[in-house]
């Protein structure tokens, strides 16, 4: 029998100081998330140099208590995985400079992961039988990306946005309703008490690209609205504009997804990243898959929004890759899919 791979990740892209420790690329033995969005709730949105200085003071209590919830030390881990791109680049320097400390210090291998190819493989750590091909449509706050996976990082684009993300289309709209921040969640609650087919805000396609997504229209459409209405002087029904938003974002994200499955005859189908959470989103896509005999798989919510757990996983198939970083690695702010 093999021997077991353990890794230690890190990751720090965003606004989660985040440590886990994962054996075999599937299965998490500890899962540390400090959350920071209490600090940067007061500003409206993540505030880079704070979440930097966050970060500094977070990351060693984090990295212990991920060690120590695993019950394991420092010296039986393979390898040190850590993000280090895409994010900001202040937040993602964090992380870097720690694993290559620890990784130096430890005489442990470093590896370096691209922080979507976490979230893709966070469907590893839940769904022992998944294997590559898949396709996979990955919603998080900064990335609307369709891909086929083709292999263990190895990655097809199939679709993306033309201009915000599906998360930042949710936060931008919930602050415009005033959720305030992180909006995602907010929507989401809000939305299951209002009626999706309230409001008829666009499904936007974009001509000649039928895989690719804009979300910039239909958050336009609901500032019209509400504008329209304050205009008027009509009493905006909050829930009946989240719901109706929420409808016409996801409505979207699956016709397109089972577009590209009918397209490519794939059969396996995955949802990625923090917007994978989204109770409607998850549903819909649970139903059309079911109606086009496609399975269906998803992280569970806490391993879909930032998280350490999924850079593990990633970091597991690109050890036995070869993949490695040396003490000059950097931080790639605006790394993309596929590229190293
Ligand atoms: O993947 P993630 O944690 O960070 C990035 O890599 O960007 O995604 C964060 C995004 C935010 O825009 C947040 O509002 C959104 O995911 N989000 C949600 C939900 N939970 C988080 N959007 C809709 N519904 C949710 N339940
Ligand atoms: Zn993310």
């Amino acid at each position: 029998m093999d021997k077991d791979i353990f890794i230690l990740a890190i990751e720090s892209s965003c606004d989660e100081t985040a440590a886990a420790v994962v054996k075999n690329g599937r299965e998490v033995l500890s899962n540390v998330i400090y959350s920071q969005i209490d600090i940067h709730t007061l500003y409206g949105g993540v505030v880079p140099e704070i979440a930097s200085r966050c970060h500094i003071e977070k990351i060693n209590p984090v990295i212990r208590k991920a060690l120590s919830d695993a019950g394991k030390t420092l010296e039986e881990m393979d390898a040190v995985a850590v993000t280090y791109g895409p994010g900001l680049v202040g937040a993602l320097l964090v992380g870097v400079a720690e694993a290559k400390a620890i990784a130096y210090a430890a005489g442990k291998p470093l590896v370096p992961v691209h922080h979507i190819e976490g979230h893709i493989s966070a469907n590893y750590i839940e769904n022992k039988d998944l294997e590559p091909p898949f396709l996979c449509m990955v919603v998080s706050g900064g990335h609307t990306h369709l891909v086929i996976v083709r292999d263990y990082g190895e990655y097809e684009i199939l679709g993306r946005t033309h201009d915000d993300a599906a998360g930042e289309a949710f936060d931008k709209v919930a602050r415009a309703i005033g959720l305030g921040y992180p909006g995602g969640p907010k929507v989401d609650k809000l939305a299951k008490e209002g009626n999706p087919d309230a409001i008829s805000f666009p499904r936007a396609h974009v001509s000649g690209s039928p895989l690719d997504f804009s979300f910039s229209g239909v958050k336009s459409a609901v500032l019209n609205y509400l504008n329209g209405c304050r205009m008027k002087g009509i009493e905006v029904n909050r829930a009946d504009v989240a719901a109706s938003f929420q409808k016409s974002v996801v409505d979207v994200i699956v016709d397109h997804t089972m577009k590209a499955a009918q397209m490519y005859h794939i059969s396996k189908v995955a949802l990625a990243g923090g917007v994978a959470s989204n109770s409607a989103l998850r549903s819909a896509m649970e139903q059309a898959c079911r109606e086009n005999g496609c399975s269906f798989y998803r992280p569970s919510p806490i391993l879909c929004t930032d998280n350490a757990a999924m850079i593990g996983a990633a970091g597991y198939y690109d050890y036995l890759k070869g993949v490695r970083g040396g003490l000059d690695l950097n931080a790639v702010p605006g790394l993309k899919l596929g590229q190293r």
